[in-house]
């Protein structure tokens, strides 16, 4: 068929059939199909949607462009995470070492921060000689010595994706949640896991604003599983402030530590957030029945300090000064010219905050990139001292900024303030989990 005819087809809100579509992807990434066709095609989808059996031949079709790494070499169910990305957002450093612990194979691949939201690889390399471009035969192995390893995502995954995320990136059509779904899918599946725990953010720090949007992309993203023969579960957690207390490299490694070494209380968000995931993870890895069971073992790996001991043999496996992870040693890793508290200006209870502000003044300091290529710094970062619906007089630390550069504290500093609400009235505060998603409910 010619893709003109595919294109209309598309545009009258029909579907696609898998051979039409496995076509449509590999005569893009060979050049047959052309930019301008790819894009109408990409605007058709964006406005006509596709179903849930399209999306997913095309989660396929795009696996399917490149390397499929193997893990069948290591035993057991290999169970994966993935977050829609998001500020504070420290979750793997924290659950695929406890899931590691309890006795899960967790073999991950992250990527790098973007914007006002943080990436696993930069947090890594904020502990000094960390590597994370490592031989697949050297990353299994090291998986399969201390059941967690991260490492950045390989260069021959997905090409399909880079080249069609290139075009959507110019031609309006990046916000289709199909395409959105089939770009995330492909790269989860292609890394080789069994199993996928996934953490849809919605909020003012997130991809997806509102819930509606992170609802639909976390079902759509459990059906393509369903579709694709692998288990996927999704919870939909909020982004409207940062989901721990650091914002920086060093400074959620920090925190991660911190909560590996019990120092976290167990209601804090970041921790039944892990909680959450990593119970997820061992029931989809087979190592636990029930989310009781799961939990428990997974506090239990918190208390016995057996997960900071995988943490900590992780970096040191990925060439890491692993001495570092320790919440008391970690702290010479800060080093920055000064410190800041940002103060409230007034009396009144912390109402809202703008998460996505707090990522960006983070990353003015130094700590995150506007453009791919930038470096970063990892020392500068803020830690948060409010949550939404403290009360907090004129005067009181909002945050502490870790600055060591004045290029844009300034800027950093107002962009901060502007992120934080403080009002007379209390307001009702958002979950922190909305809902969980698992195959029965697609
Ligand atoms: N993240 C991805 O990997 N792909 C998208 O299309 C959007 C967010
Ligand atoms: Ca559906």
């Amino acid at each position: 068929m010619r893709f003109v005819d595919m294109i209309e087809r598309k545009a009258d809100g029909f579907s696609l059939s898998k051979e039409e579509i496995n076509e449509m992807v590999s005569g893009y990434v060979n050049g047959t199909i052309p930019d301008y066709q790819m894009s109408a095609m990409c605007m058709a989808i964006l406005q006509k949607g596709m179903t849930d059996q399209e999306t997913a031949d095309l989660t396929m079709a795009m696996m399917h462009s490149g390397e499929i790494v193997d893990l069948s070499s290591l035993p057991g169910i290999k169970v994966d995470k993935h977050s829609t990305g998001g500020v504070g957002d420290t979750t793997t450093l924290v659950v695929a070492p406890l899931v590691a612990a309890c006795g899960g194979t967790v073999a991950k691949m992250s990527g790098r921060g973007l914007g006002h939201t943080g990436g696993t690889l930069d947090k890594l390399e904020s502990i000094p000689g960390t590597k994370v471009e490592i031989p697949m035969k050297e990353f299994i192995s090291i998986v399969r010595e201390n059941g967690c390893a991260v490492i950045g995502q390989s260069a021959n995954i997905v090409p399909a994706d880079k080249k069609i995320y290139a075009l959507r990136d110019v031609t309006a059509t990046v916000r289709s949640i199909p395409l959105i779904a089939s770009s995330i899918m492909s790269k989860k599946l292609a890394s080789g896991s069994d199993a996928i725990v996934l953490d849809v953010k919605t909020g003012s720090g997130a991809f997806m604003r509102t819930y509606d949007e992170a609802e639909k992309l976390a079902e759509l993203m459990v059906s393509i599983g369903k579709l694709t023969g692998r288990r996927v579960h999704a919870l939909i957690t909020d982004m409207n402030q940062p989901l721990g207390m650091a914002v920086g490299n060093v400074l959620e490694v920090q925190e991660a530590v911190e909560l590996l070494s019990g120092m976290i209380s167990e209601d804090d968000p970041l921790y039944r957030v892990c909680m959450l995931l990593g119970s997820h993870m061992l029931m989809l890895g087979g190592i636990a029945s029930t989310k009781e069971e799961a939990e428990s073992r997974l506090r239990q790996a918190v208390c016995d300090g057996s997960g900071l001991r995988v943490l900590r043999n992780m970096f040191r496996l990925q060439h890491g000064a692993s001495e570092y992870i320790d919440p008391v040693k970690i702290r010479e890793l800060i080093r920055v010219r000064r410190t800041v508290d940002v103060t409230a200006e007034k009396d009144g209870y912390v109402t809202a905050m703008n998460a996505e502000k707090i990522g960006t003044a983070a990353q003015m300091l130094g700590a995150g990139r506007a453009k791919k290529d930038d470096d970063i710094d990892p020392c500068v970062g803020l830690v948060m001292k409010v949550r939404c619906g403290d009360y907090v007089h004129a005067g009181d630390p909002l945050c502490r900024m870790y600055i060591d550069s004045e290029k844009n504290s300034v800027d950093s500093i107002r962009t901060f303030k502007e992120a934080i609400s403080i009002s007379d009235e209390k307001k009702p505060i958002t979950p922190m989990v909305y809902r969980t998603i698992t195959e029965d409910d697609v």
